[in-house]
């Protein structure tokens, strides 16, 4: 009864699609556990490049059956055109394999609004959110007044819940922002709209995970985000609104944790972050540029979701083996190896210098992540392309150095090694545990 589960080490972004493409092909049902639109996989499906944000990546895999967990928060807007863009593409995401669960919590054009009053808001210590709703739309599932998605059962009657709780932002954002409030009456009609669509593919997803177990199958619980987004774990309050960490899975499906294999560590082999918030290892001008690449391919450093150019540093190892410990990793993979060739000499962060001394953990005030100065070990780089190499063995000695330094860092194996954009251009490395 394996539950396996991938997590982002890092501030998003580490290419965890390409490594549950990889899992999904040997499960019977992918599900995402928390987040919402705020994510971006970019994923190749017949001969086009798909960006998904809110449904599994591992809907590309015929088998499996996919899920949106109850620690989503979900545009019911953006789920439709997902399904209808897949289903142009002849990928079925037809309510027998796409599920939605009840629990999760229903996002509105009023968050959105208010996303982006709250980021104006804030000046000069703005987050940097991708203005997709997510915090608002968290926001009112504490406040304990959130829509969830089991009221589209009823579409009219979750049309008139819409159109209520829109007139009540509308409300906030004219008074306290002096920003004009989206239509109810037009939000009413939309969401009522959406309801009749997605009511077919509402779901218990907890006890359909709890089945697939105990039938014995492959059961993977694909993260979002990264581990220093987390909202109480992470970089606060430069952080996303929801838990992309390996127990927020458990809670964000509803599954226990006695059925866990693995956690699977998703890891760039550098440091990248969009928005706001401390990066020790950051670099600026030419080096950063050099990693970050033109953008003239998707797979550049710029984000999924919003296009911006993303931050980029050398690889933290003291965030890592921090991430290792919160999320209990069992394994990792390492994403983008290929971007490192022709770099001299590599450097990766071992520790920070902190108040006068040497740290080997973050400072439990992340806010103090920004005082602290990156002490580096210095590795030989290499020059030859290894985007075509496909065994441990062929990297160039330097490569398998710098892949053997990283895992000494949390002291968990790298059992998958990327080194290029496309589906096959992976190494594996050893037995999975
Ligand atoms: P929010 O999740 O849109 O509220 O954004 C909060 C912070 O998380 C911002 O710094 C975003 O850039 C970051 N963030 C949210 N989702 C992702 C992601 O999928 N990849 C990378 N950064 C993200």
């Amino acid at each position: 009864m394996p539950l396996d589960i991938v997590v982002g080490t890092q501030w998003g972004d580490e290419g965890k699609g390409r490594i549950v493409d990889l899992l999904a092909r040997e499960a019977q049902f992918v599900a995402r556990y928390s987040g919402g639109d705020n994510a971006g996989h970019t994923v190749a499906a017949q001969g086009r490049l798909l960006r998904l944000h809110l449904i599994p990546s591992g809907i590309l895999h015929p088998e499996a059956i996919c899920a949106l967990g109850a620690g989503m928060v979900v545009n019911p807007a953006r789920l439709v055109s997902e399904i209808d863009e897949l289903e142009s593409l002849g990928i079925g995401a037809s309510p027998t394999r796409l599920k939605l669960s009840s629990s999760a919590h229903i996002l509105t054009p009023s968050h959105l609004a208010l996303d982006g009053a709250e980021e104006a808001g804030r000046g000069s210590r703005e987050i940097g959110t991708t203005r997709r709703g997510i915090g608002p739309a968290y926001a009112d599932k504490a406040a304990r007044r959130g829509l969830r998605a089991g009221a589209m059962r009823d579409p009219e009657e979750f049309g008139r819940l819409v159109e209520e709780q829109v007139r009540a932002a509308g409300r906030l954002l004219e008074g306290l922002y002096d920003l004009p409030a989206p239509d109810p009456a037009e939000a009413r009609r939309a969401y009522a709209g959406y309801a009749e669509r997605l009511r077919p593919h509402l779901a218990d997803v907890g006890a359909l995970t709890a089945q697939a177990l105990a039938r014995g199958e492959n059961v993977l619980a694909e993260g979002a985000q990264g581990t220093l987004l987390d909202l109480d774990h992470g970089t606060y309050p430069f952080v996303t609104s929801s838990h992309p960490t390996a127990p927020g899975a458990l809670l964000g499906l509803g599954v226990g944790a006695r059925h866990l294999r693995r956690v699977i560590g998703v890891t760039k082999a550098f440091q990248t972050r969009v928005g706001a918030g401390p990066f020790p290892t950051e670099l600026f001008g030419a080096d950063a540029e050099r990693l970050r690449g033109s953008g003239a391919n998707p797979w550049d450093e710029f984000g999924t979701t919003t296009g911006r150019p993303r931050r980029c540093g050398w690889l933290d190892g003291v965030l890592l083996r921090y991430a290792s410990r919160l999320n209990g990793l069992t394994e990792l993979a390492l994403t983008k190896l290929d971007v490192l060739t022709g770099l001299e000499p590599l450097r990766v962060c071992r520790s920070y210098l902190f108040s006068g001394g040497e740290a080997f953990d973050p400072p439990p005030d992340p806010e103090d992540l920004a005082a602290c100065t990156p002490l580096y070990d210095t590795l030989p780089g290499w020059t030859e392309t290894i985007g075509g190499t496909r065994s441990w063995g062929d990297l160039p000695p330097a490569a398998r150095a710098y892949v053997e330094a990283v895992e000494r860092i949390p002291g968990v194996p790298i059992r998958w090694i990327s080194v290029g954009p496309e589906r096959e251009q992976v190494i594996r490395r050893g037995e999975p545990v």
